[in-house]
């Protein structure tokens, strides 16, 4: 896990009950910052997130595997840039045509894609806030019911 913050979602999923899960198995997070800070923009987020929604819905995954967007979580990276959850794998250099690969061994197969896995990570100063929100990891106010009712929700934003 890359910080506290990391840990803290994976756990929240974690505790989330089956039933919360049953549809969703994956929620990933793709740097489509309009900034480009680094080079996901240069090096094609756009077409990867079409890519991967229009394989998702080809195969009718769009129920278990959700897509959103991110800003840069990730300065100085060639991108793009893409964390997976709950399992807090990234990736950077996967292109739109890799994305068949992506769902067959990631998505269906639980085997990241070695060669495109973001060895040197950074610390990550910020996860989306409404993932933080949901998990509500450092102050522990919620149950892992209320937990698992909030990732719920903040899944299908
Ligand atoms: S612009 Fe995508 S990780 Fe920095």
């Amino acid at each position: 896990m890359a910080n506290e913050h990391e840990h803290c979602v994976a756990q929240a999923w974690e505790d989330t009950p089956p039933r919360v899960l049953d549809k969703l198995r994956f929620h990933i997070f793709l740097c489509t910052d309009g900034k480009d800070f680094c080079g996901c923009e240069a090096n094609g987020n756009a077409a990867l997130s079409g890519a991967l929604r229009q394989e998702l819905a080809k195969r009718r995954l769009m129920a278990s595997v959700k897509v959103n967007i991110m800003q840069c979580r990730q300065p100085g990276t060639a991108g793009p840039v893409f964390v997976v959850h709950p399992d807090g794998v990234w990736y950077s250099g996967l292109k739109a045509e890799n994305v068949p690969e992506f769902i067959e061994q990631h998505v269906l197969g639980g085997k990241p894609v070695e060669r495109f896995l973001l060895r040197d990570l950074k610390p990550v100063t910020a996860v989306p806030a409404h993932i933080v929100e949901a998990a509500d990891c450092c102050a522990e106010k919620l149950t892992p019911e209320q937990q698992a009712e909030a990732l719920a929700t903040a899944a299908t934003r």
